[in-house]
């Protein structure tokens, strides 16, 4: 194998840089981001690129091609995590790429335009609620307010990015223009189960799904667990526990156009065992492949939630954190990755990402492509138990590479 067991061993390295002892997790703009950014940096230059961090903390790295002037083809993904996170989610598509620039250079080949590889510092959001933060400065969707957003410790990102040695002066001209990008190309663990099922190493995207987050705040009234009445109570957490569960019944009964998770609940300051919680905030994370059918289901949601909050004489915030649209893959590009697939003598299965991606910042922009490589274990992800064989790593590298060479 030419490029799997490297690229499995540069993710092992990856992973032991974290944040929090016994698990992977690696947030923006942390040490582990710095260190995790400079390893990658080096196997950039290693590989023949010129490579750095940009203003955002992104670590760029350029090959450049024969042919001059001609528009770059920009691939990459994530090196930051969730908490308790897989090794593969984001980093695989760092690896590979650098893994096809390393095959060129080591053989002295220039294709006609130049590839950029990207390594963007966010795209989970874990830290600052705001997600892609990387990918939409590249792609001129960055605003400047979330800047001012912070995370849980109270730093403002704004701060945290100058500790970084990044420049909030800067961010605007990390725009690439629409005519400097040919495509935009992402390869990435499937995240689910498809391809495991079905026997397939790999898979062509369609489509990314659209995704709305908001912060829910829900304040009632603290008191003492063992004098209040339970009539007369303003139970926050209890509240907060219909809306959860109202959320989970309502996506259900779409059959699936709608997904809805509340992955973060917290009663303010910890809550206590004797104590009647008053303050409560959770997440709300929903998502669909129809931007139309998720926008309304986000109303409906807000509706709902009001409706509860009324009932139980407590107040509600809603508080929109982030919409990403829908992002349909390029029809042309979906064919080209196709036909790099059937050329290892491998059926091609095209299939949809729920899950959200730095390439739905470059829709619209340039064309988007995105590969997916068979997801281990049931398919899981956004777990330590997510896994990737070095076998589906070498196909998917050795695709990629295809497409590439191909589109030269
Ligand atoms: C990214 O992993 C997302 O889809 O939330
Ligand atoms: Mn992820
Ligand atoms: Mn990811």
């Amino acid at each position: 194998m030419r490029f799997g067991p490297t690229i499995i061993a540069q993710a092992e390295a990856l992973a032991a840089l974290t944040e929090r002892p016994g698990m992977l997790a690696r947030s923006y703009l942390t040490p582990q981001h710095r260190r995790a950014g400079e390893q990658i940096r080096a196997w950039m230059r290693e590989a023949g690129m010129q490579a750095d961090f940009d203003a955002l903390g992104n670590v760029v790295g350029r090959y450049a091609g024969s042919k001059p002037g001609a528009p770059m083809v920009m691939t990459g993904s994530h090196m930051d995590t969730v908490v308790n996170a897989g090794k593969y989610d984001g980093i695989f598509g760092v690896l590979a790429p650098i893994a096809c620039v390393a095959a060129l250079h080591r053989e002295g080949k220039r294709l006609a335009f130049p590839i950029e590889v990207v390594a963007f510092g966010d795209e989970e959001g874990v830290r600052f609620g705001t997600s892609m933060m990387g990918s939409k400065a590249l792609s001129g969707h960055f605003d400047d307010a979330v800047l001012d957003s912070r995370d849980a410790q109270g730093v403002a990102l704004r701060d945290a990015l100058r500790d970084f040695g990044g420049d909030a002066a800067a961010i605007a001209g990390l725009r690439r223009r629409p005519e400097q990008i040919r495509v935009y190309v992402e390869t990435h663990i499937e995240q689910g189960p498809v391809l495991l099922q079905e026997g397939l190493p790999v898979g062509v995207v369609t489509a990314i799904a659209g995704s709305s987050r908001v912060r829910v705040q829900v304040r009632g009234e603290e008191g003492h667990a063992g004098t209040v009445p339970m009539a007369l109570r303003h139970d926050a957490l209890a509240a907060a526990s219909e809306m959860v569960l109202a959320l989970e019944r309502h996506c259900r009964a779409t059959d699936g156009r709608v997904v809805g998770t509340v992955g973060k609940l917290a009663v303010a300051d910890g809550g206590a065992i004797n104590v009647i919680p008053g303050l409560v905030e959770f997440t709300v994370d929903m998502r669909s492949g129809d931007d139309a059918t998720r926008r309304r289901a986000v109303a409906e949601t807000q509706a709902m939630f009001r409706e509860l909050a009324g009932a139980r004489g407590v107040a509600l915030e809603w508080t929109p954190l982030q919409e990403l649209g829908a992002a349909p893959c390029d029809a042309s590009e979906q064919e080209s990755l196709a036909r790099a697939i059937e050329a290892h003598g491998i059926a091609v299965r095209r299939l949809p990402s729920g899950a959200g991606h730095d390439a739905m910042q470059f829709s619209g922009v340039a064309p988007i492509a995105m590969l997916f490589v068979r997801c281990g274990n049931g398919g899981i992800s956004h777990s330590p138990r997510e896994t990737l064989a070095a076998e589906d790593a070498e196909v998917a590298t050795a695709v990629l590479l295809r497409y590439l060479e191909g589109l030269a």
